[in-house]
């Protein structure tokens, strides 16, 4: 059969094929540690459970408005006061299946062949792939570990041309953990009101923050910058949902209005349950939230304590999300059974040979120097695989 040039241009997700790969090894009865994982290893709380439970009970079971209910929209403009102080109506938020498929789904509605979009690398691995469905292409702003990934005010203006239609951020980021402060998110997103690009603020990590930092929306800095953002959020990371599959945007209703075009010709509403259960994690409190968070937190510090008697290994401190991004680069050029490791394809390789873990090679974020380590997984598994990491580093 002829593929579409258009899929076959389409990568596949290199963390969800390495995931599948650790779990299938995994039921062969190797004894592999995944480290692939992009989703919290925690349950989804109860309370969460508990009202999926009684929508079901409810008969909730018939389609629901295309770009959700009323009670999930109220529940999504009451977390986005509480947090940070942002007003919007109903008419300004579209819910979708997962923050991915807003993103998806937001892209289509905006860009066409000819269009630049601004990313930074090291970038969430879908960016890239689903810009490019669109037609459009990224332009990339390269970051480096000795600024905490994050991209200057100049070079943001320098990447701007007249085909720049927006610029995507996503502080946590994923892979890097690292985040920008308010001023500096203040000093980029002024330069792209300025120049008239639109921001697109994933905030999909902005519960799982470590040492105070304080996350922002660029929507909350001004009237201006506010109809200048859309917002992607969602219940996957936050409320440990994952697969419940709920994400959603909040903008001016243009394009909200665009997306719910879209929306009711392809998915229609997402899952009735998954929105009632979502709505229940939007109003609660946070405190299970911030139990996860606490977790996390001790498993980045045992992390990057172990990082530290890794030879050629070096990482930034994480400021949120439950990822790692180390620098792998001191130990190219060594040999490993006769192979020279050459890049982070070839580090994840011998590390899964020779000690049965699996991570995320950066090349699959742009950054070929890096591995992506998950720490979602719990405090013994961990050990373990740190246990391994540094037997594979130490012998090199
Ligand atoms: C930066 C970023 N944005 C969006 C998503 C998508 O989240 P969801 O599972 O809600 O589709 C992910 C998931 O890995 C992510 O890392």
């Amino acid at each position: 059969m002829k593929l579409s040039q258009r899929i076959q241009n389409l990568k596949p997700s290199m963390t969800l094929a390495i995931d599948a790969k650790a779990k299938a090894l995994k039921a062969e009865g190797v004894d592999v540690i995944g480290l692939g994982a992009g989703e919290p290893d925690f349950p989804t709380p109860d309370f969460i459970k508990q009202a999926a439970i009684d929508a079901i009970n409810r008969n909730d079971s018939h389609y629901t408005p295309v770009g959700g209910t009323d009670a999930i929209k109220d529940a999504i403009i009451g977390k986005m006061k509480r947090d940070y102080d942002v007003a919007y109506e109903r008419k300004n938020i579209v819910v979708s299946c997962g923050a991915k498929h807003s993103i998806y789904n937001l892209a289509h509605v905006l860009w066409e062949t000819g269009d630049e979009i601004i990313v930074q690398s090291p970038y969430w691995v879908s960016y890239p792939e689903i810009i490019g469905l669109t037609g459009a292409s990224t332009r990339i702003i390269e970051t480096e570990a000795d600024t905490d990934f994050k991209m200057s005010p100049r070079q943001l203006e320098a990447a701007i041309n007249r085909n720049t239609r927006a610029l995507i951020l996503n502080s946590p980021s994923n892979p890097t953990g690292c985040g920008y402060t308010r001023a500096e998110l203040e000093a980029l997103c002024g330069i792209a009101l300025d120049k008239g690009v639109l921001v697109i603020s994933d905030e999909i990590y902005d519960k799982i923050v470590f040492d105070g930092f304080q996350p922002s929306t660029p929507a909350s800095f001004s009237d201006a910058m506010k109809k200048n953002t859309v917002v992607i959020n969602g219940a996957s990371k936050a409320y440990a949902m994952t697969g419940w599959r709920i994400g959603f945007i909040a903008c001016e209703d243009d394009i909200a209005g665009a997306m719910n075009k879209l929306q009711s010709q392809s998915t229609s509403n997402p899952t009735s349950i998954a929105q009632a259960a979502a709505a229940a994690a939007f109003n609660g409190d946070d405190v299970e939230v911030n139990r996860m968070r606490d977790e996390f937190e001790k498993r980045r510090d045992y992390l990057l304590g172990r990082f530290e008697k890794m030879n050629g290994v070096s990482c930034v401190k994480p400021v949120g999300t439950f990822y790692s991004f180390p620098d792998i680069s001191g130990v190219f050029g060594k040999t490993a059974n006769g192979k020279v490791i050459n890049g982070s394809l070839d580090f994840c390789d011998y590390l899964l040979d020779r000690e049965k873990v699996a991570v995320v090679p950066g090349i699959a974020f742009g950054a070929d120097k890096h591995i992506r380590l998950s720490f979602a997984t719990s405090m013994e598994v961990l050990t373990e695989a740190c246990d391994r990491m540094e037997r594979a580093v130490n012998s090199l």
